[in-house]
């Protein structure tokens, strides 16, 4: 007991970069795998309570509600000529030689399932919770043009307007491709010499309030495998197709896309080296029906470091409209080569058939895209991000902010709030059993549930989480939580409710820094005394004072005594310990452990020190007394 209090006595000094809040979360909202699934492909609709998981020869339909997970598990087999093909070939890992589920998605109101299929990758109809084969009146392209042949080769895909959109990354033998695979529109394709190996990250509808000019950007990274050793083999790019694209000419990209160009994201401190090129993952939050909004792109460097940088989606869009492009310098005459615009190839003019020639050869942009800030997001460090979403709040002051979700390699999420003014951590849950990394997770903004996974276990959490924050006003207002406001009449921390009138002012909130003032409380909070536990103790025996650490923002202290002598103290886990370290064995007297935030210094617990004569023979070993002591005190304050 002793040695394990000792191990975890780590002096941490407070650093803002760290989540402000701690919670370690025992939601009954979860679901066991019988067995790991390494890799987990997730399909949920917005406003509904289940969630689709691919994953090794199956699809785990669960169904979440406050009781727990409801589960069904469709079987999903690899055909026995493609496991016996498979093994045949000595296939990377005889172990992949499975149907792992890599795509679930709804197009119009059919779901379609598509999955390794032991390396001859097959798509499914998912009807009535069985799979069929892929029937009906529309194109659809090869599914190994959706579905991967192994799980460990990303493939994106996203529904827009009754279509298909697919994103395929290279694999040896294989170029990797964007193409529209499944729908009522034309099949089109990427010309292979438009990307370089690339590896998806992620995928966005871009809207626009016309319609015809909506895009769709995919994120990716593209490797470049003749670079030079003290070369950098990634780049981060951004690709774009409109929607409406139909093709080109018969002699002219007849079956590949006119409208695609691509460009360079950097994310890094300036134009310093120290860069990260490799984009691994990419999340936007749009305005329903207008071009703004941001994208959150998670890079890693050649060390493995992952970092967030943020965007604007204006920026790309100015950019994508008016950058020159890279080795191409001649005017352009008529519309700009790549727009989105209504036209019909075939009975096209010669400007519309010289267009086709430029973006053919020229796809790619002069300009480079840089983040927001110029620099990634100042995060914690210590563990690495696998996985991110982003949420758009409509907060009480009738501003929208961003809310990112982050998943890390030790299994926690993150909820951190991003402004103009940089990003505040609002809390880390810890939230499964065992520690594995964060493989997928989905959002629902209109039902407020985020649901995460590991290769173990999926859980569902709620997004406004506002009854943890305590029962103070000014607690629900450092939370700096956009989704919680504190409730003037009824005193307590509530989410905000669909529709609520801001005009009424009946909620609290501060977003923009870390500023209680709102609440008025600050005269009751400098008087606020809390009654002193009172501790009877042999006589010269050390003794722990644990106070439990709530705001890891706050800078904690103990007193004595009125304040006649100052004590730092020790963080132990989630408590912040008087302890052996000053003065010890200490002596009688009054104890204070005061957290000073926003300017505020705020009693949280106090103890009253009173000794006794030894009861207790000498030769027992006091630190027996003093484990026990510390164990005694925790238990009082559970
Ligand atoms: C699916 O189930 C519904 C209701 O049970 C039924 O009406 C429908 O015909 C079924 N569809 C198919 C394709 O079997
Ligand atoms: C999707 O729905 C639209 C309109 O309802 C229809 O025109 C289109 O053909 C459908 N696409 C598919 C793939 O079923
Ligand atoms: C890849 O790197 C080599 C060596 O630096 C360079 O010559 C080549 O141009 C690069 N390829 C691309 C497409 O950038
Ligand atoms: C395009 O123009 C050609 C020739 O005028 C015509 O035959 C064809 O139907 C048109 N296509 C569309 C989609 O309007
Ligand atoms: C909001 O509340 C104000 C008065 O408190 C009222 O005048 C106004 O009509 C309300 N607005 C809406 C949209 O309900
Ligand atoms: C208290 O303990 C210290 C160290 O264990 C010892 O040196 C000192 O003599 C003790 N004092 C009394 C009054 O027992
Ligand atoms: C909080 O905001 C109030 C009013 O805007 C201001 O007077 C006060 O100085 C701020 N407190 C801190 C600690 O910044």
């Amino acid at each position: 007991m002793k040695s394990l209090i000792l191990l975890t006595l780590v002096a941490a000094a407070v650093a803002v970069k760290s989540p402000r809040l701690k919670f370690v979360l025992h939601e009954v909202s979860r679901f066991h795998f019988h067995r790991p699934e390494n890799y987990i492909s997730m399909y949920h609709q917005e406003g509904g309570d289940t969630l689709y998981v691919g994953g090794r020869a199956m699809i785990y339909v669960l169904t979440f509600s406050n009781r727990g997970v409801r589960d069904l598990q469709i079987p999903v087999a690899s055909d026995q000529t493609a496991i016996d093909t498979c093994k045949a070939k000595a296939a990377p890992l005889e172990l992949e030689c499975d149907n792992f589920i890599t795509i679930i998605q709804k197009v119009n109101d059919t779901m379609i399932v598509c999955g390794t299929n032991a390396g001859s990758p097959r798509c499914w109809m998912l009807v009535n919770d069985t799979v069929t084969d892929v029937q009906g009146n529309f194109h659809i392209s090869s599914a190994s043009d959706i579905s991967p042949a192994y799980p460990s080769q990303r493939a994106i895909s996203i529904p827009a307007e009754g279509n298909l959109y697919s994103a395929m990354s290279s694999v040896s033998g294989h170029a990797g491709s964007i193409r529209r695979t499944f729908g009522s529109q034309k099949l089109l394709k990427t010309e292979n010499v438009w990307l370089q190996n690339p590896q998806f990250a992620g995928a966005a509808v871009i809207p626009s309030a016309q319609k015809f000019k909506e895009e769709i950007y995919f994120f990716f990274s593209e490797f470049n495998k003749t670079a030079r050793v003290d070369e950098e083999p990634y780049r981060a790019r951004i690709g774009r197709i409109c929607m409406v694209d139909e093709g080109g000419i018969r002699n002219l990209l007849a079956d590949s896309w006119t409208t695609f160009m691509k460009a360079r994201v950097m994310c890094g401190a300036g134009d310093t080296q120290q860069q990260y090129n490799n984009l691994r993952q990419a999340v936007v939050l749009t305005a329903k029906d207008r071009r703004a909004g941001v994208l959150y792109g998670l890079f890693s460097n050649a060390w493995g470091r992952t970092v967030i940088c943020a965007y604007s989606i204006e920026d790309i869009d100015q950019a994508f409209s008016t950058s020159k492009l890279k080795g191409y310098s001649s005017p352009f005459i008529g519309t700009r080569p790549g727009m989105c615009v209504r036209k019909n190839l075939t009975a096209g003019s010669s400007n519309d058939i010289k267009n086709l020639g430029v973006i053919r050869y020229h796809p790619e942009i002069e300009d480079v895209i840089r983040a927001v800030g110029v620099a990634p997001l100042d995060l914690p460090t210590d563990d690495q991000i696998t996985h991110t979403v982003a949420d758009i709040v409509l907060a009480v002051n009738d501003e929208h902010y961003s809310v990112l979700y982050l998943g890390t390699e030790q299994g926690k999420v993150l909820k951190v709030l991003h402004t103009s003014e940089g990003v505040f951590i609002i809390s880390q849950y810890s939230v499964f059993r065992n520690e594995g990394p964060v493989l997928n997770m989905a959002i629902d903004s209109q039902k407020g549930h985020l649901y995460v996974g590991t290769a173990m276990e999926v859980q569902r959490l709620p997004l406004a989480d506002c009854g943890r924050y305590g029962d103070t006003c000014r607690e629900c207002i450092l939370s700096r939580d956009p989704y919680c406001g504190w409730d003037r009449a009824a005193r307590r921390c509530i989410p905000i409710p669909p529709g609520y009138n801001i005009t009424t002012g009946a909620l609290l909130q501060n977003l923009d820094r870390s500023n209680s003032s709102v609440c008025g409380e600050a005269a009751a909070l400098k008087q606020r005394r809390t009654s002193p536990k009172e501790l009877s103790v042999p006589f010269n025996t050390s003794v722990f004072l644990p106070c439990p650490v709530h705001s890891f923002h706050a800078t904690y202290r103990w007193e004595k005594d009125n304040c006649i002598r100052n004590y730092p103290c020790i963080f132990s886990g989630d408590f912040c310990v008087l302890g052996p370290a000053v003065d010890t064995p200490l002596k009688r007297g009054v104890y204070r452990c005061m957290a000073t935030e926003d300017g505020y210094k705020v009693e949280v617990i106090s103890f009253r020190l009173l000794n006794r004569c030894p009861l207790l023979s000498a030769s027992l070993s006091s630190t027996v007394a003093l484990s026990l002591l510390l164990a005694v005190t925790m238990l009082w304050l559970h």
